[in-house]
This record gives C-alpha cells, structure tokens and sequence, in this order.
C-alpha cells in the first residue's frame, strides 16, 4: 500500500498516535497482527540488519531482539529527508512509525509502511565489525561486545533465558525451594576443581607470619577464602530443613582446561533432596533434563529452527529423541568392562579405576546404547568425600549422566549421611575438620538420607542449542587467558 493511499481515519489515528509513540515489539506485531492491527500506525523501535531498494524506496530489515524475525520496513524516499537516511545504515538505532501492513513479497506475513523515522544511533558502515554477513564463530568471540546482535546469538540468548525460566518453574512446581548459596567461601572440601582466591591484602606487600607464610589472618575475612566450585555443601543444609531444594548460580574454577565444554565461570543447577535414595535422584535428573528440553520445543522453536538450518540439521531430531526416550542406568564396572571389550583405541586407556574421559563417555552414548546414559556407582577413590559409601568398601553412590555429543551433563550422588563414615573419609583424605564442623553437625542433629547433582548449564545449552562450543552458549565467557568484556 502506498502512503497516499492511507485513508482519512489512518492519518487521524496517526496524528494522535505520533504524539504518544509507544513503542510495539517486533514479536508482537508478527505473532498477533490482527490484534495489533494490520492497517494501523505502529511504532516500532530496533537496530537494522540490512537495508536495500532503489532510487524511489528502501527496504530495512529491522530487529529488536525480541524475536530471530525482522520486520521490514518499507521506506518511499521521496517523504524523508536524504541526510537522516544516508545514516540509516547496517547497525544503526531507529525508531520508525508507520502503517502496519500485509506483505505483498514472500516471506514475511506483514511489513510496515514508515511515516516517520528517528534516528537513535548511526554506525559507521567502515568501522561496524557487523557490517557484513557470515562472521565466523571464532570471530564472533573477539566482539562478544556486539555479538547478540546477530541472529545466532540473539537466538542463543533468548534460549538461554527460556531455559532459566523452566528450571525455576519445574522446581517450583514440585515444591522445591531455590536457595541462594555463598559465592565467597572460607572451605575448599568439596574438592571439585582448583579455586579462584578472593582477597583484598596488597599483593605487593603480602603480611608473612612467624613461619613466613601468607598471613590471612589480616585478610578480609581473617581467614584464605575463595570463589566457591559449587552450592552443594550449602545447599544440603538447607536440604535438612526444608526437604527439597536447588540452588542456581555461578560457580567458578581454575582449572586450565582450554575444551569446547570447559569454562572458568560457568553457572550450576543444584537440587537437594532429604529422603532421595540414588534411585529417586536419577529418576528426577531424567525428569528434570526431558521437561527441560520439551520446554525448549515448544517454546523455542523459531530460534531452534534457525539454529538447526545454520549449524545442526539433526538437532530438533536429537531433542526429540532424547525426550522420547529412557536413559540407559548402568554401573561404572560394567561401563569399563564394555568399553575394554570394545577393542576401540582410545587417547586415555581405560581400566577400572581410572576417571572416564569426555571420548569414552561419549563411545558409550553415541556407540554402544545410542542414547544418554546413566553410570552409577564409581571407585570411591575419583569421586568426593561425601557420597555415599557401598557395602562393597569400594565404590560410592555416585551418578553421572552422560549425553551425546557432550559427555557428562550431571554429576551428582546419594550424601553419606552417617557420621562415623564420613569422618573416616574425612580423615582420610586429610581435609581438614576445622573447616568443615558446620556440614559435620547435620550428620550428628537429625541426620537423613538424602541425596542431590549439579547440571551444568551451559552444558544443557550446548545440548539444546546443538552449539558446538561452550564460549558461544553464554553472553561473556570466561577461559584461561580470556575475561574481556
Ligand atoms: O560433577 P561436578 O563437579 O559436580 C559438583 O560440583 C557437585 N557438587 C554437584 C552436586 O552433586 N550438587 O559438576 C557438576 C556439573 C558437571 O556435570 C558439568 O555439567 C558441569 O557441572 N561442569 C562444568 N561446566 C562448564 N565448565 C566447567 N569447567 C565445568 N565443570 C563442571
Ligand atoms: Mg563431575
């Protein structure tokens, strides 16, 4: 529709419109236009991706994030100024009022005739990192600054929001209870990975004590505490109170991994469960990891669409698969005896004893059941002081659940609940008591079974998303040498 072809009442309706400008988000107007009416004037507000035409009109593709679709809009250049359209370029910040209308051309239901642009911001088309289309991912990294304005992110991001949003819903739905737990920690028993220091003593003139060590004494907290590994020492406390909790926040170590599945920062679900057995807790991380992924089709699906069709042309069969499916539970022994049958060489030999690699981990899933796995019940001597001890006086009740393409998502055990074994643990592996009598005194007071994991969220990002690296399934990553942004 040309804009002199506007009936009477539309350019009223525009008169008192343009006075209000109240913007209309680009997914509404998609999702519902004949609620937000087509042949209405909406005012829509975004950053171009491209724009073309000719020497009569423009056509800007224009996003705003709220959906990967950009609306476009229409622009007759004989009704705008020729300065404020030469900054309307790729990247640039506009505000566009216009008729919202039926689109004549092929994939787009609707376009938006502009009456009256605001430029925001321009971008210099020279200087733009995005100006063009077809960054590589690596690339990408180096502008993490700019990058969720591209398709990919954007449909990352939204992702990533919608799964957040379905971990709080599931837990609260069944009754669970999210606690937050200490970012700083003054205990480093869980023993999970190398720690990040938090401190405020001069590093240049660091108080020794008589022996000529580190005196933290003087430190902020009187006492070596750092970024804590995880939730979970906490998040059992609370476990022993309130029955079923989960914790959601970030975690950090140090450990100098440079893998597409390993970050410094990464963030943690943690449920904690009085009363769970293994059993229960593998039931409910089976549970919990399907309801998630079948959130994220029915609610993702444009933006798992475009990820399938740029990067993945098998993951919405992948998702479906996996939430169509039981996930295959099966001890540790038995894991390492099928993986020494199977003859496959590995970089890391395997015999029992030995910690399972991402590479058998994943021969496990991709070749031999073709499906997630579930180990159980690993040498006691690779997993942490608090699972549970088998009468066999040589594994522990430990679960790990295994994924294709990513190996391990879940990491989690039934807690030793009986004081005298975990003290014998705890003097075995010399972790020091002093700083653990508080995580002691739940086992002495009112003591319960109980058991709990920890998702890694990012992992289930690249799960659901298909991403093939972990520095693309969060806004600013942090890696060995790496904490731009
Ligand atoms: O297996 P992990 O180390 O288990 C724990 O920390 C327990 N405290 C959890 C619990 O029982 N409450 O870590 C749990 C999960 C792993 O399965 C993995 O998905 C993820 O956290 N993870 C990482 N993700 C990204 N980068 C890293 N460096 C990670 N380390 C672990
Ligand atoms: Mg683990």
């Amino acid at each position: 529709m040309h804009i002199d072809l506007i009936p009477q009442w539309h350019i009223l309706t525009y008169n008192i419109f343009m006075s209000e400008t109240k913007r209309t988000k680009i997914a509404e107007l998609l999702k519902t236009p004949e609620k937000t009416g087509i042949g209405n004037l909406v005012t829509i507000k975004g950053w171009v991706r491209t724009k073309r035409g000719n020497k009569n009109v423009a056509f800007i593709a224009l996003n705003d994030g709220s959906t990967i679709h950009s609306i476009q809009v229409v622009v007759d250049l004989a009704d705008f100024d020729e300065e404020m359209l030469k900054l309307v370029n790729t990247g640039a910040c506009i505000s566009v009022s216009g008729l919202l209308v039926e689109s004549p051309g092929a994939g787009q239901s609707v376009e938006m005739h502009a009456k009256q642009i605001e430029v925001y911001g321009s971008a210099d088309p020279d200087l733009y990192p995005l100006q063009k289309k077809g960054h590589t991912l690596e690339f990408l990294r180096e502008i993490a600054h700019l990058r969720p304005r591209t398709n990919t992110f954007g449909a990352v991001l939204r992702i990533r929001h919608n799964m957040a949003y379905a971990i709080h819903k599931y837990f609260n739905d069944k009754g669970f209870y999210y606690i937050h737990t200490p970012i700083i920690t003054g205990s480093d028993a869980e023993g999970a990975g190398a720690m990040f220091r938090v401190t405020t003593l001069d590093m240049n003139n660091l108080p020794k004590n008589e022996s000529g060590e580190i005196d933290y004494s003087q430190d902020f907290f009187g006492k070596s505490t750092n970024l804590t590994v995880s939730g979970q020492l906490n998040g059992e406390l609370a476990a022993l109170a309130l029955s079923e909790i989960y914790t959601f926040g970030p975690t950090f170590r140090a450990e100098n991994s440079n893998t597409p599945r390993h970050l410094a920062e990464f963030w943690m679900i943690e449920p904690e469960m009085a009363f769970y057995d293994l059993n229960d807790n593998m039931d409910l991380a089976e549970d919990f990891l399907k309801y998630l992924i079948r959130y994220a089709l029915e609610h993702c699906k444009d933006d798992l669409e475009f990820l399938e069709k740029m990067y993945d042309k098998e993951l919405i069969e992948r998702l479906n698969f996996v939430t169509n499916n039981d996930f295959e539970r099966l001890p540790y022994t038995k894991a390492v005896e099928i993986l020494v049958a199977s003859g496959q060489k590995f970089e890391f030999p395997v015999e029992w004893g030995v910690d399972l690699q991402s590479e058998h981990e994943r021969y496990l899933v991709e070749k031999v059941f073709n499906k997630p796995v579930i180990l159980i019940d690993y040498p006691r001597d690779i997993k942490a002081f608090y699972m549970k001890q088998n009468d066999d006086g040589k594994t522990v009740r430990a679960m790990d659940v295994l994924f294709p393409r990513i190996g391990e998502i879940i990491g989690g055990s039934q807690r030793e609940e009986n004081y005298e074994k975990l003290m014998d643990r705890i003097h075995e592996l010399n972790i020091p008591e002093k700083d653990m009598w508080w995580y002691l005194e739940t086992r002495k007071f009112g003591t319960a079974p109980h058991a709990g994991f920890g998702l890694g969220f990012e992992r289930l990002m690249l799960f659901v998303t298909g991403m093939a690296n972990i520095r693309d399934v969060i806004p600013f990553p942090r890696t060995p040498q790496t904490a731009d942004f």
